[in-house]
């Protein structure tokens, strides 16, 4: 299971994770999200969180968007940022200098007291002004080495930060299996 709010992110997740052979389903439902300083501490508890309201396996992601000339703002506060002042906001404080890097942490949480935390980043730029339609924050970010934004980009699920993530996760999931089939 996948336990979020947000759609957009189970539907790229659910394609990612479909290249590894690994089928996933949607729980939707709004998790606790306390606040924290870092991505892993609110991934933790929101994975409990799923778990406790799903009774299955589970998976749960958080994200971030750190803007480097910000001192990493808006990082662990991405949602509560987006949800008030949005893009448009973001954009007006920004000057010249515009990398960031965009996080994600994905949590899975199978067994009483084990969860399990992969984690990515991806590098890149805020652009001068959003471009493309699509979700959150993919009209303004800009992965390295790319000219096109999230939004516009086809393969952002190859370049991604949740690609990075779950191939992690993947990776050992699909490896944990093998050992237990042996
Ligand atoms: P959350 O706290 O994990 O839900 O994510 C923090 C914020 O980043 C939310 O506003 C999300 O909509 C946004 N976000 C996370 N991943 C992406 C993405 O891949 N593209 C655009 N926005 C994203």
């Amino acid at each position: 299971m996948f336990a979020s709010s947000n759609k957009n992110k189970y539907e790229e997740a659910k394609g990612i994770l479909a290249k590894f052979g690994i089928s996933l389903r949607f729980f939707k439902c709004n998790l606790q999200e306390m606040q924290a300083d870092t991505l892993e501490e609110v991934a933790f508890h929101k994975a409990l969180d799923a778990f406790s309201k799903c009774s299955k396996p589970v998976i749960i992601e958080d994200d971030g968007l750190f803007i480097n000339s910000l001192k990493g703002f808006p990082g662990p506060y991405s949602s509560f940022v987006f949800k008030t002042i949005g893009n448009e906001g973001i954009l007006k404080l920004l000057k010249s200098k515009r990398s960031a890097t965009f996080q994600s942490v994905i949590a899975y949480y199978e067994r009483k007291n084990d969860v399990q935390l992969f984690n990515a980043a991806v590098s890149g730029k805020i652009s001068q002004k959003p471009i493309g339609k699509k979700w959150g924050y993919d009209p303004i970010f800009i992965p390295q080495g790319q000219t096109k934004t999230y939004a516009q980009l086809e393969e952002k699920n190859l370049v991604s930060h949740r690609y990075l993530a779950i191939k992690k996760f993947a990776n050992w999931y699909l490896h944990r299996q093998e050992s237990n089939d042996r």
